[in-house]
C-alpha cells in the first residue's frame, strides 16, 4: 500500500476546506487508516463507528483486540451519543482540562460506537486534544475517531513524523505530518467508572492538578503497583527500544569503575553532564532535575533514537525522585527499562 502524506503545517488559522481536507476526510469515510498529530503522541485514527476500519487498526499496529482504543472527539457533545449520563463531577473535569491531555473512561452506551473499539468492555475512553492540527482534522472529519499511539505495538510511542513513518509507511493509507508532538507522553488515562476515580495510566494531568478542581476526586488504592491492570494496556510490554536501558537512580558521583564506556549512553539533565565519563556519550534529557516538562518531550524521541544509533549497544536515563510530576515519565522509564535500576554509586 502507498502511504500518502500530507504537510499541514503551513495553516497557522482554520484550516478551510481545502483538498487535503477533503482526501482525508474521504478515506476514513471509506474505512481508512491515517495517522494524525495530537500534542501527546501521534494516533492512529479511523472512524469509530466502523467495524472493518477499528478492526484495521489492530491488524496495522499488530495490536492484541483486547486492548482498547481511545475515542478523540472535537466537541464535548458528541460523547452523548455513546455514553450514559454522566456525572457532575466527570463534566467539571472534562470542563476544566478538555481539550487536553487527559482521557476520561466512561460507561458506554452501545449502538453508536462499533463492537472492537471497546475491546468487548461497557466502558469506553474519550479524549479531546488540544493540537492545531489534530483538532482541525477531528472538526472537518465530523466523526468520532479512534485512535491508539501511531506506533507498531510494543515500541515507543510516535512523538515525531518520522517516527510514525518508520513504522507504518506502507500499512497504513496516510500520515499527517505536524511536528514534533509538545507534551511527548502519552494522555493521562482516568477510570471514571467509579468514584473516587482512579489513574489508569499517569500523565502529565496529575493527580493533584485533578484533586485541585476537585478534592478528594482521585483515589491512590490500587492504581499504578495494582497487580491486575486496570488499563488493559498496562499488562503488556510497552514502550522499550531495542536497546537495553537502565534506569540510573541517585546520580551524584563520578563513576567509580574503570568499565569500557565506549559504546554506553548517558541520558542525564545538562546539568550533571560532568559526571559523565568521557569515552561515553551524554545526551541531554532536559536542562536540570527539575525540567520534568522538557524530559516528558524529549523521552521518545531519544528512545527512538537510541536504536537508530549503532554505536550505542547500551544507555542509562536519569532516575527522577518520584513526585506528584514525575509519576508519569518514571512510569514510561520504568516499561522502557524493563524496572532495572542501577545506583549512580554502584557504576
Ligand atoms: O495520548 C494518548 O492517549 C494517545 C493519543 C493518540 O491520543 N493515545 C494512546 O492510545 O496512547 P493507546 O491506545 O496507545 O493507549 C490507550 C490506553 C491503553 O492502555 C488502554 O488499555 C487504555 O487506554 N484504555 C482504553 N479504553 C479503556 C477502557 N475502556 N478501560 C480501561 N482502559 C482503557
Ligand atoms: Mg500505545
Amino acid at each position: 500500500m502507498v502511504t500518502k502524506i500530507w504537510d499541514l503545517r503551513q495553516y497557522d488559522e482554520q484550516i478551510e476546506e481545502n483538498k487535503d481536507m477533503n482526501e482525508i476526510k474521504t478515506i476514513f469515510e471509506n474505512n481508512g487508516l491515517i495517522a494524525i498529530p495530537t500534542e501527546t503522541v501521534y494516533g492512529l485514527g479511523a472512524d469509530a463507528r466502523n467495524e472493518h476500519a477499528v478492526k484495521r487498526i489492530y491488524k496495522a499496529k499488530g495490536r492484541p483486540s483486547d486492548n482498547p482504543l481511545i475515542v478523540h472527539i472535537y466537541k464535548k457533545e458528541q460523547i452523548y451519543a455513546f455514553t450514559t449520563n454522566l456525572t457532575k463531577e466527570i463534566e467539571t473535569l472534562m470542563d476544566s482540562f478538555w481539550p487536553g491531555p487527559i482521557s476520561f473512561i466512561i460507561p458506554l452506551k452501545q449502538g453508536y460506537l462499533c463492537k472492537s473499539v471497546s475491546g468487548g468492555l461497557d466502558s469506553i475512553a474519550v479524549r479531546m486534544p488540544s493540537h492545531f492540527i489534530g483538532r482541525q482534522i477531528l472538526k472537518y472529519v465530523d466523526m468520532p475517531i479512534a485512535a491508539p499511539s501511531a506506533n507498531m505495538s510494543g515500541r515507543p510511542s510516535p512523538t515525531t513524523f518520522e517516527h510514525v513513518y518508520h513504522d507504518l509507511n506502507g500499512r497504513i493509507e496516510g500520515i499527517v505530518n505536524g511536528d514534533q508532538s509538545e507534551e511527548g507522553l502519552e494522555s493521562t488515562v482516568l477510570d471514571c467508572t467509579q468514584f473516587p476515580f482512579r489513574i489508569a495510566r499517569p500523565g502529565s494531568i496529575t493527580k493533584s492538578m485533578i484533586e485541585e478542581v476537585i478534592p478528594g476526586s482521585v483515589t491512590t488504592d490500587g492504581t499504578l503497583n495494582h497487580q491486575k491492570p486496570i488499563a488493559p494496556g498496562m499488562k503488556y510490554k510497552h514502550y522499550a527500544p531495542d536497546t537495553p536501558v537502565q534506569i540510573l537512580s541517585s546520580f551524584n558521583t563520578y563513576p567509580s569503575s574503570k568499565s569500557n564506556w565506549g559504546q554506553t549512553a548517558f541520558i542525564v539533565p545538562r546539568n550533571k553532564e560532568f559526571l559523565v565519563p568521557e569515552e561515553a556519550m551524554f545526551i541531554a534529557l532536559c536542562e536540570d532535575e527539575n525540567d520534568i516538562k522538557r524530559a516528558n518531550h524529549n523521552l521518545y524521541q531519544i528512545l527512538h533514537q537510541l536504536d537508530q544509533n549503532e554505536k550505542i549497544n547500551h544507555a542509562y536515563i536519569y532516575g527522577f525522585d518520584l513526585k506528584d510530576d514525575t509519576t508519569a515519565i518514571m512510569n514510561r522509564m520504568m516499561k522502557a527499562a524493563n524496572q532495572a535500576i542501577v545506583r549512580g554509586e554502584d557504576l
